[in-house]
């Protein structure tokens, strides 16, 4: 079975589907498909499915060429039927994996996504998960669900592998096809099915020795960012108290050639990851008795960065004799991060909300987000005209530094500015109405 799986695989014969089809499926299907695999795409959501079988593209990333020639070819189909997996021989699961409100991981995705992979699950099928989650999850949640009715036996008849997905939206250099691949299969038969896979599609696939060593090497990338991450906002915090530019120590710090490497501080975390995926880590240690200590502190800082923002937004107006209830606040950037329109745990839906509790008119202005939904419920819309926008506030607030975004005139304009992404670099430092992190 394995020998004649790998064989198809190779010649890229087998035809593969994709489950779910987001900023992580997306990318991957269309990989695979440029590559000269028959891809399917299974998504729950109806509005994407139609979507794909226009050959639109919905994720930035993705060239709405490559989609509609794609689609246009057969290579890529999409689908709300998971039936069409029964004719499937190789799966990728690419479902999020978000968090309860609780702060428990949220595992509701993967369980759905396997429950209806349970149904056409077949001797002969590969499965990838993609999705981050915690370590075990492959063999502890996904190996059950696939083999204890089908009978299969994994190794044999079922190969089952877990392979994080190291995308980083908005990125150019690095994207799914050239960025190297862990992967770690439940048996060794497993990581050699997957690999022969894979490899027909991705540069460079790393194995690995299990399913737990792939999940953890993904868990610890995300870990070491995050918590780098609370480190430079402590050091903000530090910097603040100590009347120290930061960004002066920063940038100085980062001329050593070696043993150091930049991270930048900011107004809290974002992203479906780096906010997420560590805390699926220090929940899975509290099942063995132990606390995840860096974990949580880091979380505790990034956490209360919008707090501060918000307090320095406070100081700010107070220097001008102004409260900030009832001052008029401009939001500039509401994404998580520069250049993407990804909203997902931004920390300017927070400072937004915080700042709107203190009685301040919230406004905001993104060029990738055009409205969003705030912690309220209320729909807010991007400001129209930005440099008006920014002139007729008492204080605008800098979360998210788009590299399109005029700064040279957003200081001119501007009556005061707080800015947590240096954003002004040393003119804004230098300047008195601008308030730094
Ligand atoms: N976005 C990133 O930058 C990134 C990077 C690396 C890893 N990841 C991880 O990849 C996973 C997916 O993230 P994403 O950003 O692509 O999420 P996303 O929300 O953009 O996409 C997920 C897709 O899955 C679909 N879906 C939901 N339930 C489903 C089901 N039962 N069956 C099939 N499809 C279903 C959703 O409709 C959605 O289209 C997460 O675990 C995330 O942590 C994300």
């Amino acid at each position: 079975m394995k020998k004649e799986l790998i064989k198809k695989l190779e010649k890229k014969e087998a035809k593969m589907a994709v489950l779910g089809l987001g900023y992580v499926g997306l990318p991957l299907a269309v990989v695979f498909a440029e590559a000269g695999f028959d891809v399917i795409g299974i998504d729950p959501d109806a509005s994407k499915i139609d979507a794909l079988n226009k050959g639109q593209s919905y994720i930035p990333d993705v060239e709405a060429e490559v989609v509609a020639k794609l689609v246009k070819s057969g290579k890529i189909k999409a689908t709300t039927d998971f039936a069409v997996l029964k004719d499937v021989e190789a799966v990728s699961i690419c479902v999020p994996t978000p968090l309860k409100k609780t702060g428990d991981p949220d595992m509701s995705f993967i369980d759905t996504a396997t429950t209806d992979l349970a149904k056409y699950v077949h001797e002969g099928m590969v499965v990838v998960l993609e999705s981050t989650t915690y370590p075990g999850t492959t063999r502890e949640f996904i190996l059950p669900m696939l083999t204890e009715k089908s009978g299969l036996t994994v190794g044999k008849d079922l190969f089952l592998s877990f392979s994080p997905e190291r995308v980083d939206p908005g990125r150019e250099d690095f994207t799914t096809i050239n960025t190297p691949k862990v992967l770690g299969g439940i048996t060794e038969a497993c990581t050699e099915v997957a690999c022969a896979w894979y490899s027909g599609a991705i540069e460079t696939v790393v194995p690995v020795s299990s399913t737990e060593a792939a999940e953890m090497s993904k868990l610890l990338e995300n870990t070491f960012r995050m918590i780098n991450i609370g480190l430079v906002n402590e050091l903000a915090i530090m910097c603040d108290r100590l009347k120290v530019d930061v960004w002066e120590v920063i940038e100085a710090a980062a001329t050593k050639p070696f043993g150091f490497m930049k991270f930048t501080p900011g107004p809290g975390l974002g992203g479906h990851c780096i906010p997420i995926d560590p805390l699926y880590l220090s929940w899975k240690l509290k099942s063995v008795n132990y606390n995840a200590r860096f974990i949580e502190l880091a979380s505790e800082i990034n956490t209360q960065m919008p707090r501060y923002v918000v307090q320095k937004v406070q100081d700010a107006l107070n220097f001008q004799r102004k409260a900030i209830n009832g001052s008029k606040v401009l939001v500039l950037g509401a994404a998580y991060k520069p250049d993407v329109n990804d909203l997902r745990e931004s920390p300017a839906l927070d400072v937004i909300a915080l700042l709107a509790e203190k009685g301040a008119e919230v406004s905001y202005h993104d060029p990738y987000c055009p409205s969003l939904k705030a912690h309220n419920g209320e729909i807010m819309k991007s400001v129209p005209n930005l440099l008006g926008a920014v002139e007729n506030s008492d204080c605008v607030v800098i979360i998210t530094n788009h590299s399109e975004y005029e700064y040279d005139a957003i200081l001119e304009k501007a009556q005061l500015i707080v800015d947590t992404r240096n954003a002004l670099g040393k003119a804004g430092r230098k300047n008195e109405k601008v308030f730094g992190l």
